[in-house]
């Protein structure tokens, strides 16, 4: 027996040394808008919401939780493709303690942007509070790990950075302050700045492995494309210019983030071409509407005009790109984290 049974033990040995010594990223820790906000809007006086159907309608349970979405989000699938949990929560959840914020945690808030201006506009979380919870979540995280553990998981932790398409959808093109004192291309610079003082002040803080996301083809946001009075329901090509131009800056600007500050890993995960190509090509990923959203008419609703009252609303969400008129539907952002996760391994493990 034991010459059958000593081999298969040496074996599993193996695996468990070559599993435990494999690299490993602590926690994924989530800041910016509504692309990464698991839940922390329900707990803030703001019209920005969706904790009720027909959100999370397609989440774990068939329930609403404050994601903008039929289901999970981006950063949910990354965590799982990670090996930790499935479903990131929010920060200001009562339900979650420190104790599970150590694996992973969302700071972002549906609505906000680099610019107060932008996070003002319906009184989300600016992203310089959301550093003020983080400095917090520090503090907490030190208390219940000790400080050498704590400092592990801040600096092994996968930062998602997910920022900026309110500045240019609600803020920018949506009202006229800011258009008034900058052109496009100015904001695009105003908000670069921002960007790079944020990641400067949280790699002083300690983080290390950090991921921006790219702003999407704005233009063809099923809201956008309502807006296109002279091409009903085309793409807006001024609002997708802005975001290829932001894109470049940002990704320049990574560049020099990661040079300049040692020890810092910064990576530009580009999903712009990715949403490009789901929206023009369709068929090839099992889509059969990019037009519009699932939620109800598809061309307006979002938040509080996705409810559950709200006529129309599609039964199955599988077969649209867009969840609402403004937000992915679940399996695109599978599509996203997919394409992402073995770039990020590349990146971080
Ligand atoms: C945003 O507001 C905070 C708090 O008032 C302030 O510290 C910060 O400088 C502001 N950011 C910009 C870019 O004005």
């Amino acid at each position: 027996m034991a010459s059958i049974i000593t081999p298969w033990i040496f074996f599993i040995q193996i695996l468990a040394i070559a599993s435990s010594s494999e690299a490993k990223v602590s926690a994924v820790i989530a800041f910016g808008d509504s692309f990464v906000d698991t839940g922390n809007n329900n707990y803030i006086p703001t019209l920005a919401k969706s904790n009720f159907d027909p959100y999370g309608r397609d989440f774990p349970g068939g329930t609403p939780t404050g994601r903008f979405c039929n289901g999970r989000l981006h950063p949910d699938f990354i965590s799982e493709g990670f090996g930790l949990k499935p479903i990131i929560p929010a920060y200001l959840d009562p339900k979650f303690s420190i104790s599970d914020f150590a694996t992973g945690v969302s700071f972002g808030s549906a609505s906000t942007g680099y610019d107060n201006a932008t996070s003002d506009l319906l009184k989300v979380i600016p992203l310089w509070k959301e550093v003020e919870y983080y400095k917090e979540y520090q503090e907490k995280l030190r208390a219940h790990l000790g400080d050498k553990k704590a400092n592990e998981v801040i600096s092994g932790a996968l930062y998602l950075i997910n920022i900026g398409t309110n500045d240019f959808i609600l803020n920018y093109f949506g009202v006229p302050r800011r258009r008034s004192h900058f052109t496009v291309q100015q904001y695009q610079d105003f908000l670069i700045g921002i960007a790079e003082n944020f990641v400067k002040q949280i790699y002083s803080l300690g983080a290390r492995k950090l991921s921006l996301i790219s702003l999407l083809p704005l233009g063809c946001f099923p809201v956008e494309r309502t807006m296109n009075i002279k091409k009903p329901l085309d793409c807006l090509e001024d609002r997708n210019k802005a975001a290829l131009e932001f894109n470049g800056k940002l990704k320049a600007a990574v560049a020099k983030l990661s040079k300049n500050l040692p020890g810092l890993k910064v990576f530009f995960a580009d999903a712009y071409e990715l949403l490009f190509q789901l929206i023009t090509r369709p068929s090839n990923y099992g889509f059969e509407v990019v037009e519009k959203g699932c939620c109800g008419t598809g061309l307006l609703e979002t938040a509080v005009l996705c409810n559950p009252h709200t006529p129309f609303t599609c039964p199955d969400a599988e077969k649209y790109v867009f969840w609402d008129s403004i937000h992915p539907s679940q399996r695109t952002n599978k599509i996203v984290a997919d394409e992402l996760l073995p770039l990020l391994k590349q990146q971080f493990l």
